[in-house]
């Protein structure tokens, strides 16, 4: 029995439940809970057979697989393993012959407004051309390609020639530094890069070639003998002979007929490096086989996609989000899907909803980051408020990248969704591939704020630190209890680590996602309380403070060490806040804002804009335990403004906290 005081408490907090309406449900690929619930029956009386089937009826085979799942190795799960495929063709051979083969696989629209739209058979001749100009470049099946592109049709063209070839890409998103662009062309040891001469983001012409260049002379990148251009501006950029091409030219060349290589159902399709704990950034390396039966149902559960539909997720191919729903996800469905190579504010704040309106977008996916700045801009000036668009060809709503807030949640069901569209949130990794706890559109009742039930067949849930299932109500780590067919292989290259990382031995063999969940107690729905680690989730991008850390003290002339944490933010959800002890004095005034200043941009050059610290505060020292760690659990209080009361006796040198809340 839940003592009265809880039941209460949980009407107060969950009183706002939005059942999906009958007419959705009734249309709805999975249709109502008891659709749901079917599914999940089937996962759970025969999980092998379960996923077997759907990778069957979801994934054109080569050559079929015979065994499901082999856990001899584990942690290192094998799915469909003899299976073969290629991840190409499933998006796109497989539409020749049927009526998709002339639906607009893409519509894009560049940053200055211009729409460009490729079919799938137009989409296909031009992946094979690159496919072509890849391996006239010598590049082999099992190589690495890092893609340093823009959110542009080119973008995709590279990663799914790459797949067609049986290459791994490696994307870095665009707003990476040289120095970050080297270490993971160095890490992957690629054989070619492909990038864009520059990009176009809110008016404004961003060199990316140019980084490349800084980035392969930096040394240690002999691997990489190509690199391939793509020219996005007429802007002229410094081509080295021998070494650099433009992707234009290199395509007229080829033929538009290449036929796919055929690989294991294991073979990496990709990695992606994401932040973690350490310093040093992560490989997450993903499977071809389940990561696409994944990315294609997903599609069709998630968003329960409609051959009708128009698509549209705002990610970049740099993220997670944008391999699985935008270069593979909405391909292998066959939808028509949006992809914008700009800025949301620009060149006003209602792009995204001006957008919406002009291509007829049904489906609309984005970050909460990007809704609270939108609901800041329509607050303040009502002509780029959602209400001046049609929006009515919406019907459904997602989130994605960081928990959203029951405010923006509900600014964006009605002011978006017109109280008609259901909202999926979905939580979810770059380590898992795909959407992993989300509702279902046509399903799942809606609470504000919370991301509700796993799909079928994902055994979420909540333990304590040795692995024992919490109840419903108490706060605990978020695993999952058993292998999922696109769940991250390995990290490339650390073997190890991954099994540190996300098979901690205590865990009892499960997936440690890393977040700190809590499951509602009436319905059992999951809300994500944020990352239990010393990663930070800035705007829904991924950032290690030790990363951040090992930049700063990187300025080794100046800087003598550096403690980061995370403060909450109305804006980015979180903010990055750095205590620097520098080899100097403690600076104040202009001088503290001077070295911030020059601190920040460092930060900015060391990783990337996104990384630069909202906040510096300088001290002589941080606040350390006497055995010499650094009391971050202070830190964090001081950055949010709390008064201190915690208790500081264990600290070698309790002045110092006052000296860092007192700086500004
Ligand atoms: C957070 C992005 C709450 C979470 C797909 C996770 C979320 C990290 C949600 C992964 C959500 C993502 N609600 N938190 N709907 N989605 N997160 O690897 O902390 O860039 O661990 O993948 O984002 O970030 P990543």
């Amino acid at each position: 029995m839940t003592a009265p005081s809880n039941a209460i408490q949980s009407t107060l907090v969950e009183n706002r439940v939005f059942p999906p309406s009958d007419a959705t449900v009734a249309a709805a690929r999975v249709a109502g809970m008891a659709g749901y619930e079917a599914l999940c029956a089937e996962a759970e009386n025969d999980y092998e057979g379960f996923w077997a089937r759907l990778a069957r009826e979801n994934v054109v085979w080569n050559k079929p697989f015979t065994q499901t799942l082999d856990q001899s190795d584990a942690p290192f799960f094998k799915w469909f393993q003899d299976g073969e495929l290629n991840a190409s063709a499933n998006c796109l051979d497989k539409h020749i012959g049927t009526p998709t083969e002339n639906k607009t696989a893409i519509i894009f629209e560049a940053d200055g407004g211009e729409v460009t739209k490729v079919t799938y058979k137009e989409l296909l001749a031009k992946v094979s051309q690159f496919a072509n100009v890849l391996k006239s470049k010598g590049v082999q099946k099992g190589d690495r390609v890092v893609l340093y592109m823009p959110m542009t049709i080119e973008g995709v063209i590279a990663m799914q020639a790459c797949a067609r070839i049986g290459a791994t890409h490696s994307v870095v998103f665009g707003g990476f530094s040289s120095k970050a662009l080297h270490e993971r062309i160095q890490d992957a040891g690629a054989v070619a890069v492909v990038t864009a001469n520059y990009q176009m983001r809110g008016g404004k012409e961003l060199p990316l070639k140019s980084i490349v260049d800084e980035a392969l002379a930096m040394g240690g990148c002999d691997s990489a003998k190509s690199v391939i251009v793509f020219q996005r501006t007429p802007t002229a950029v410094n081509m080295v002979a021998g070494r650099d091409t433009f992707m234009h030219e290199e395509m007229a060349a080829q033929s538009t007929e290449c036929a796919p290589e055929f690989v294991g159902a294991e073979h990496p399709l990709f990695v992606l490096y994401t932040s973690g704990s350490t310093g040093k950034p992560k490989g997450v390396q993903h499977s071809t086989g389940g990561y696409l039966l994944w990315a294609k149902l997903t599609m069709d559960w998630t968003f329960d996609l409609k051959d009708s539909d128009v698509f549209w997720c705002t990610a970049d191919i740099g993220w997670i989000t944008g391999h699985s729903y935008v270069a593979y996800g909405p391909l292998a469905a066959g939808a028509t899907q949006i992809i914008f190579e700009g800025v949301p504010t620009f060149p006003k704040a209602d792009r995204f909803w001006t957008m919406i309106e002009k291509h007829k977008c049904t489906i609309f996916y984005t970050a909460p980051t990007a809704i609270r700045s939108l609901i800041k801009a329509a607050d303040s000036d009502a002509s780029v408020h959602p209400d001046r668009s049609d929006l009515s060809s919406l019907r459904i709503l997602g989130s994605v990248g960081e928990p959203i807030n029951p405010e923006a949640w509900m600014w964006y069901y009605k002011n978006v969704g017109g109280e008609r569209c259901p909202i999926v949130d979905t939580f979810w990794q770059t380590e898992t591939g795909g959407h992993m706890i989300t509702p279902l559109p046509g399903a799942t009742p809606l609470v504000p704020g919370s991301c509700t039930l796993p799909l079928p067949g994902i055994t979420t849930a909540i333990v304590d630190e040795t692995g024992q299932d919490v109840p419903n109500g108490s706060g605990g780590i978020l695993v999952v209890k058993k292998p999922w067919p696109s769940m991250i292989r390995t990290i490339w290259g650390d073997p190890e680590r991954f099994k540190k990382s996300y098979f901690p031995e205590e865990l009892k063999g499960y997936y440690l996602a890393g977040d700190g969940a809590v499951r509602s107690e009436d319905r059992g729905y999951f809300r994500i309380t944020g990352r239990i680690d010393d990663v930070l989730n800035v705007s829904g991008h991924r950032m290690g403070t030790m990363e951040i850390e090992s930049a700063l003290v990187a300025k080794s002339d100046i800087v003598a060490e550096a403690a980061v944490v995370g403060r909450p933010d109305d804006l980015t959800g979180e903010a990055i806040v750095a205590f620097v002890v520098l080899k100097g004095p403690v600076p104040t005034g202009d001088d503290a804002k001077a070295l911030a200043n020059e601190l920040r941009n460092w930060v900015g050059k060391e990783i990337g804009p996104i990384a630069k610290p909202k906040e510096i505060r300088f001290g002589e020292n941080l606040p350390k335990t006497r055995s010499g760690k650094i009391m971050r659990r202070l830190l964090r209080g001081i950055a949010k403004g709390e008064t201190l009361t915690q208790d500081t006796s264990t600290l070698e040198n309790p002045h110092i906290l006052e000296q860092l809340a007192r700086t500004n």
